[in-house]
């Protein structure tokens, strides 16, 4: 059946979930609550029981999940395991929508891509760049890369998920590239939250004394972005510089005299200083800090 030619485009496609982990969980409970039509299935069936409750209707198999809506949401761990799953949905994707919705690389999208379209499916991929708890509000940033106008067909309902829904490009691997490129930057940023922690703890200070004047930090981080992309997408380092590679160096040697002085691992930092060193030998010392790109481009020997 064509579904998009055949079904009304109201605000209430029925919509199918399947994965209920975490985020998957959120997600369908997402939809109940903006009143979708919402059928579930995941692996360990008990997990559909709380949705069920809100008025899920959760199905035995892969196949009638498929074959209960027209458009179908998938939040498993991984493409590899959302492949596996679909195959047992037989030929019932022909014509649906598929929208795939779990963390991996640009080929797992377009390898996803290919499937879906080998099965006929209309196909988006997608990455929510938030936690299970953010889901469903309006400022939560799901970003999507695929066929422009099954993303229109279907903004409304992919909104109920966030309300900053971007459609990123119609190449498939968009979403997955953004996630890897932005995602990236949590690990780094978390960790020396964590090394400050340890560094104030030490004296006696709570962590907490901290979340103030980080945030202060990190807003002034988020207002030099635009500036050090203007740099990057030019490949200009020259011009006006907040900070340049010669100040960040010094200022990592300053960090590990003190952590080495006060028993503090900070040993995450040291390819950070070798990276440093290597764009001060390529003659950056002087430049803007954002001229560290063109060491990151070209991979340490050892690599
Ligand atoms: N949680 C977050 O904060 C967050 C944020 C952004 C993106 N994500 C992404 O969202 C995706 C799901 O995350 P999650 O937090 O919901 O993970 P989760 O709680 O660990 O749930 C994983 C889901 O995948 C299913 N699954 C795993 N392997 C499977 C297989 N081989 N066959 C069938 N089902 C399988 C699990 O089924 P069972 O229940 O049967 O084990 C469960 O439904 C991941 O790619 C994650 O990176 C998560």
């Amino acid at each position: 059946m064509n579904w998009s030619a055949n079904m009304p485009h109201h605000d209430h496609t029925p919509v199918t979930v399947i994965g209920l982990g975490s985020m998957g969980a959120a997600l369908a409970g997402a939809f109940i609550d903006a009143g979708y039509p919402t059928t579930v299935w995941n692996r360990t069936t008990s997990k559909a029981e709380p949705l069920v409750s809100k008025g899920a209707v959760v199905t035995q198999t892969v196949r009638e999940a498929v074959a209960a809506s027209p458009f179908v949401v998938v939040c498993l761990s991984t493409y590899d395991a959302t492949i596996d799953t679909l195959e047992q949905a037989g030929a019932e994707l022909a014509e649906r929508t598929l929208v795939t919705l779990n963390t991996g690389t640009p080929d797992g999208a377009r390898r996803m891509a290919n499937w879906a379209s080998q099965h006929g499916a209309r196909f988006l991929d997608g990455a929510i760049k938030n936690v299970p708890m953010a889901v469903g509000k309006p400022d939560t940033l799901l970003y999507y890369s695929g066929d422009k106008a099954v993303f229109d067909e279907h903004e409304t309902a992919l909104r109920v998920l966030g309300g900053d829904t971007v459609h990123l490009g119609e190449e498939p691997d968009l979403a997955a590239l953004y996630e890897m490129a932005v995602g990236g930057v949590l690990l780094p940023s978390l960790l020396a939250f964590f090394q400050g922690a340890t560094y104030v703890t030490a004296r006696g200070l709570r962590a907490d004394t901290l979340v103030r004047y980080t945030t202060k930090w990190l807003e002034m981080i988020t207002s030099a972005l635009p500036h050090l992309a203007k740099q990057i997408d030019t490949g200009d380092y020259t011009g006006p510089i907040g900070a340049t590679v010669g100040i960040f160096e010094e200022a990592l040697v300053e960090q590990r005299h003190y952590g080495q002085q006060e028993r503090i691992d900070i040993s995450w930092q040291a390819p950070i200083l070798d990276i440093l060193n290597r764009a001060i030998a390529a003659g950056h010392r002087d430049h803007s800090i954002s001229a560290l790109v063109e060491v990151l481009r070209k991979p340490a020997q050892a690599a």
